[in-house]
């Protein structure tokens, strides 16, 4: 499951079409783009925060998860990870030295809410305030978002997400961190790729809170969903101009010797369950039948009540994608189940060839840019916005330089992708690298370094590697040549 498990989607049909992006298009020439174009990184709470205990901050499932056995590599814990909790005022001085027009970050609830329900926990909010304070005497917009996985430990003690009261709580949740912050955030994200948050935390079991039970896994995609919903309205209530949806996605293609109705059918499904699964709720306002009919089969459709349709689907303004690696599947007769895509028996989820990252994730460009013009041609009303793309290698420090050049070329041949996108049509606003620093890596501890700076996690010292001083270019430039 290495590398699988996580991200991928597909059309099978846009595949195809990505010849629109030969790679005469990715390679060589200068890619200029748009006026405005945001250009960003971003990070999340608990891969950088630290200071678990801090000011009130209360726990999460991920350190529950993180503190039992096994579950982490290593045994390692997001208790200090970069400590920017402390050292934030150190990194928006550097996020400002390398040209950063945008920062996407995201709030703790447990922070905010140490019991995911009643008191707020101002100390907690205190911090946020001074983050973005800081963000906007460095002339650097904020992006928050509400929920980048770490659910209050007390709310899964209820249920969790399979829970529909979850969901309510949320609201709660949103209009305290948009009481506080409202005056100075245009840019609010309700949650961050529910697919993950549902299926590995509720059914493969490889992320927090580790349950392994493939209908709660869809009862807490619904709720995830449910939250969004809600928690959109009542920031569009509160005046917000800018909301935004995060979902991990991804082209799920067949292999190029298994192209045959049966492998079509098997991607087909597979895009159903990881990315028309939240997508048509959210942009229709309706689950696809052939979704429902898997859902239907592993948790019966009795959590789906009238009216949640038109619940979760208020207009949003922005869509942000996370991309990383296309999927690919074949039919396969007699393969068991991914355990992260309940339904998938008879599917093969095919190992990576071709260059990958450290994570073992296959590279692949043009990817993203077929993703990018699918979405712009099936929910055109909504904005796109890149809120992850980046790659982990294994990095080396030489002397005060962190050479990184499989990542620079990581980011160059997907913004060149990007921009392909563009001009064929696509409405891409903006692109936030994953990530600005190293991090905790969820369950792959942190090993994986994605950042374009580099932590020595023994000092805590920063350095920016080679891809982030090219990409202070790229940003000053408005683009790649
Ligand atoms: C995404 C997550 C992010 C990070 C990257 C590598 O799925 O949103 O936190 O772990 O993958």
């Amino acid at each position: 499951m290495t590398g699988y498990g996580r991200r991928t989607i597909i059309d099978t049909d846009i595949r195809g079409r990505s010849g629109l992006l030969a790679q005469a298009d990715l390679h060589g020439q200068e890619a200029i783009f748009p006026d405005n174009f945001v250009w960003g990184a971003a990070t999340a709470a608990y891969q950088i925060e630290g200071a678990a205990a801090e000011d009130g901050r209360g726990p999460s499932i991920w350190d529950t998860f993180s503190r039992t056995p096994g579950k982490v590599a290593g045994g390692e814990t997001g208790d200090v990870a970069c400590d920017h909790y402390h050292r934030y005022a150190d990194d928006v001085a550097l996020m400002r030295d390398l040209g950063l027009r945008a920062y996407r970050f995201s709030i703790a609830w447990p922070r905010v809410q140490p019991d995911g329900q009643g008191a707020i926990n101002a100390r907690g909010l205190d911090f946020y305030d001074r983050l973005v304070d800081e963000l906007l005497r460095a002339d650097i917009t904020p992006y928050v978002t509400l929920y980048h996985w770490d659910l209050p430990q007390p709310l899964e003690d209820l249920g969790g997400w399979p829970n529909r009261d979850t969901a309510y709580r949320f609201i709660d949740y949103t209009r305290a961190v948009h009481a506080r912050l409202g005056d100075r955030v245009r840019t609010w994200t309700t949650l961050n790729e529910p697919w993950v948050a549902a299926f590995l935390g509720y059914a493969s079991g490889l992320y927090a809170p580790g349950r392994t039970d493939p209908a709660d896994a869809f009862r807490a995609a619904h709720h995830l969903l449910l939250a969004h919903g809600l928690a959109t309205a009542e920031l569009r209530a509160a005046g917000v101009e800018e909301i935004a949806l995060t979902l991990n996605l991804a082209p799920i293609i067949t292999p190029p010797d298994a192209a045959g109705e049966a492998d079509v059918a098997a991607a087909r499904l597979v895009d159903g369950l990881m990315n028309r699964q939240f997508l048509d709720p959210a942009l229709r306002g309706h689950y696809p039948e052939d979704v429902l009919e898997i859902v239907d089969r592993h948790a019966g459709l009795g959590h789906i009540r009238d009216g949640d349709l038109r619940l979760i689907s208020p207009r949003v303004d922005l869509l942000g994608i996370n991309y990383y690696s296309p999927t690919v599947v074949s039919a396969h007769p007699g393969e068991p189940v991914n355990p992260a895509f309940p339904g998938t028996e008879g599917i093969r989820f095919e190992p990576a060839t071709g260059p990958t990252t450290s994570m073992g994730w296959r590279i692949d460009p043009s990817g993203l840019g077929a993703l990018l013009i699918r979405l712009s041609r099936e929910y055109p009303q909504v904005g796109l916005l890149v809120t992850e793309n980046g790659a982990a290698f294994d990095d080396v420090v030489e002397g005060d330089r962190v050479p990184d050049p499989d990542r620079l070329a990581y980011l160059d041949g997907h913004l060149r992708a990007a921009h392909a996108a563009i001009r064929a049509g696509a409405d891409l606003r903006g692109y936030l690298v994953w990530s600005l620093l190293d991090n905790f890596e969820w369950s792959e501890g942190y090993r994986p370094r994605f950042g374009i700076v580099y932590i020595d996690y023994e000092t805590q010292r920063r350095l920016p590697k080679d891809s982030a001083l090219w990409y202070r270019e790229v940003i000053r430039r408005n683009g790649v040549r």
